[in-house]
């Protein structure tokens, strides 16, 4: 260890204190130890502390109390949670408040090592972001269109994460634009020139996604006429990007993890291994977190996907970035068209603009690419957009409608927005499912 250091441990149990105080000073580390939370937060104000290492149940204030004022006052500082009660949620909600990594009671003396020189890795990593931060670059990559603020937030941490190595996982509804994002990360990164490897998880048939990320020799089975090398080593030096992580089946979950941990493949039908440098970006439209908690995605893995996150907003979010997409598109696919370029009309402009896109970036550009082949006369109106769209478009006659007439074509350009889905409909109008009914079927029997 080139330079010494602090760690402080917080614990009700003496023991405890003891037993992690002799294993960390054997490796060097500096150590102090306390009985419980607010003695923490004094020594955290009289000293500098690296890597705080907390009980979560002690009597008093509790663990998560502590990760949450130490995230407040000492970004800088790492922190691991042990805990007697190992259970996903109390790690997920650790995690969530800030801590770096966790530890279930008991845990040997190497598992509290990796731990904390994995910490100790974190926070370094972090130091470097933050010094960059002030310099990171808050505009769109090259391919990505969007000027809204959410936008300006996803822009930073790619440029962020293309600064360095970890770990990415992007989540994000269906056609937000996940993949675009990976390949932003990476080609503004410094493997640019290496090979960037997309990999659907989804799309592989099961009996073959082992072979087909980690390869295989031949012979390895019936019909392996050739030596394979895989996505894995195919993207050697570059980047792979894992998508739909989440439909992995459990077994290949396991060979992941253990490819991520020890950074070499065994192709299938072979006891060599071989060293693989890939940076991995991974993204999902599923609530990970969810399945961990539901035991169908593995919490180890996710926890080492989910170094750093990239959360895309819907572009129901995302304000009037729809028209700047929009004439993005239009160009795009305009340039195609022999003539003049497409026109919208106001009428259509404001459909899309009301529309409540559930298929995102993708829906939009299928719907004007469709829109373009439709309009004969270079020229798109509403009759060219798809027909749930069509209700989307805002009155015209406001100032001569009773109140009733408006609330049914309020009522009926949300449904359409939502593709007719009633319990969303119900949500956005601020009213119960029951109503909604009612209403439905008074305009019905209207
Ligand atoms: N901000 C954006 N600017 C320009 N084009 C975009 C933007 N976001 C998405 N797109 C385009 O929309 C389409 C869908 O994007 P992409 O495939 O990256 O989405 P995704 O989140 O991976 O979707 P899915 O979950 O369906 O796989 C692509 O053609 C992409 O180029
Ligand atoms: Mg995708």
């Amino acid at each position: 260890m080139s330079e010494t250091h602090r760690i402080l441990v917080v614990d009700d149990s003496a023991a405890t204190l003891e037993v992690i105080r002799r294993n960390l000073e054997s490796q060097g580390y500096h150590v102090a130890t306390v009985g419980g939370v607010h003695e923490a937060v004094e020594h955290l104000k009289a000293a500098d502390v690296d890597v705080v290492i907390t009980d979560l149940r002690m009597p008093k204030v509790g663990g998560l109390d502590l990760i949450r004022h130490i995230r407040a006052r000492y970004p800088r500082c790492g922190v691991i949670m042990i805990t007697g009660y190992a259970s996903v949620d109390t790690a997920v909600s650790a995690m969530r408040e800030g801590a770096e990594d966790y530890l279930a009671k008991p845990f040997t003396d190497n598992e509290l090592l990796a731990s904390v020189a994995r910490t100790i890795e974190k926070v370094r990593a972090r130091k470097i972001l933050d010094a960059e931060s002030n310099s990171v670059s808050r505009e769109p990559p090259p391919g990505i269109v969007g000027a809204s603020v959410v936008m300006g937030d996803v822009y930073r941490s790619i440029a962020r994460a293309a600064a360095n190595a970890a770990t990415v996982l992007i989540t994000g509804e269906s056609g937000t634009g996940k993949e675009l994002v990976a390949r932003a990360i990476h080609y503004q990164g410094d493997r640019a020139s290496e090979p960037f490897v997309a990999v659907n998880c989804a799309g592989i048939p099961e009996g073959l996604v082992e072979s087909e990320l980690f390869g295989h020799t031949k012979g390895a089975f019936t019909g392996a006429s050739k030596t394979r090398a895989g996505f894995f080593l195919t993207a050697h030096h570059g980047t792979i990007f894992l998508d739909e992580i989440a439909e992995l089946a459990p077994l290949t979950q396991a060979k992941l993890l253990r490819v991520l941990e020890d950074k070499e493949v065994q192709l299938g039908g072979s006891e060599r291994t071989r060293r693989v440098d890939v940076r991995i970006i991974a993204a999902t439209n599923k609530d990970l977190a969810g399945l961990v908690r539901n035991s169908e995605f593995r919490e180890d893995l996710f926890f080492r996907l989910n170094v750093l996150t990239i959360e895309l907003p819907p572009l129901r979010d995302r304000g009037d970035d729809v028209l700047l997409l929009v004439r993005h598109f239009l160009e795009k696919f305009g340039s195609l068209c022999v003539g003049q370029a497409p026109q919208l009309t106001d009428r259509a402009l404001a459909a899309l603009r009301q529309y409540h896109w559930p298929g995102n970036v993708r829906e939009l550009e299928n719907v004007l690419q469709r829109a373009i082949v439709m309009s004969d006369d270079g020229v798109i109106d509403v009759a060219n957009l798809p027909s749930v769209m069509q209700f989307a478009i805002p009155g015209v006659d406001d100032v001569n409608s009773t109140l009733a007439q408006i609330e049914q074509h309020h009522i009926r350009r949300v449904l359409a927005g939502v593709e007719g889905n009633k319990t969303r409909a119900a949500e956005i109008l601020g009213i119960d499912r029951k109503t909604l009914r009612e209403k439905l079927k008074q305009m019905d029997s209207a």
